[in-house]
């Protein structure tokens, strides 16, 4: 969820205005989604490098998470909707931490969307904690440095779970990554959208979606047609 700040200088309001633009964006989206034919819907709400913005800035986007769960929770719990919020715990707030794992509890038994928040999230950070956890069960003798595969960390990651990505899309016209899940995106499609986030609509999403499905896919192997036309 990108162009918050850019939204609000263009009408020249305060960059917090534009987070809580954004946070009626993510609103309408997951609201959406289904209907799109989304099942699994993960979205970047703060990194580990959003630290490094001014202190009110960092506060205002620590709100929007408890102010989203508050306002939003019961329609999430009723539409089947199931939370999981993935991050770094680390310098988060007591009471986001508890809102977060109650947003989790109360719709756990839920299956028509899985809304995955990455919040204090870091594809890096996330890639050196599986790391770390798989090197203290090595340490502690309940694994063996031959039992790690590429499933066997994927399984160690925050994602654990989650099917990989097919689509990763970015709206404020940035054409990068900026540490989003960088294992998980291995194959995945990117599509780049002109939109600064508080203005994405579903109609954006479902424009996306029609670039995707005009992609080949191939993960690095040939499509069948091309194998027999070689013979
Ligand atoms: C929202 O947009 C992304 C968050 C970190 C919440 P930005 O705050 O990055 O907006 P721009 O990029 O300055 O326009
Ligand atoms: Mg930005």
């Amino acid at each position: 969820m990108d162009g918050n700040g850019r939204w609000a200088k263009r009408r020249g309001l305060p960059r917090t205005v534009g987070h809580q633009a954004g946070a009626e964006a993510l609103k309408r989206i997951v609201q959406a989604a289904p209907d799109l034919g989304i099942r699994w819907l993960t979205v970047f709400g703060f990194s580990t490098e959003n630290w490094s913005r001014p202190v009110a800035e960092v506060a205002e986007l620590m709100a929007l998470p408890q102010r989203y769960f508050r306002s939003d929770l019961p329609r999430l719990e009723r539409e089947g909707v199931r939370v999981r919020v993935i991050g770094r715990e680390g310098g988060l707030s007591r009471d986001l931490l508890a809102m977060c794992r109650e947003a989790e509890a109360r719709t756990a038994h839920n299956k028509s969307l899985f809304l995955t928040i990455a919040f204090n999230y870091g594809g890096q950070a996330d890639i050196a904690d599986a790391a770390r956890r798989f090197a203290e069960e090595v340490a502690a003798g309940r694994a063996k440095p031959s039992d790690l595969d590429e499933a066997a960390f994927a399984g160690r990651l925050s994602t654990a779970g989650l099917p990989p990505p097919d689509l990763i899309v970015r709206p404020s016209g940035e054409q990068r990554l900026s540490n989003f899940v960088l294992w998980e995106a291995a194959y995945a499609e990117f599509v780049f959208q002109d939109v600064l986030w508080p203005d994405y609509a579903p109609e954006h999403l479902k424009a996306a979606i029609a670039e995707y499905h005009t992609r080949d896919r191939r993960y690095g192997a040939v499509i069948a047609d091309d194998v027999l036309a070689a013979g």
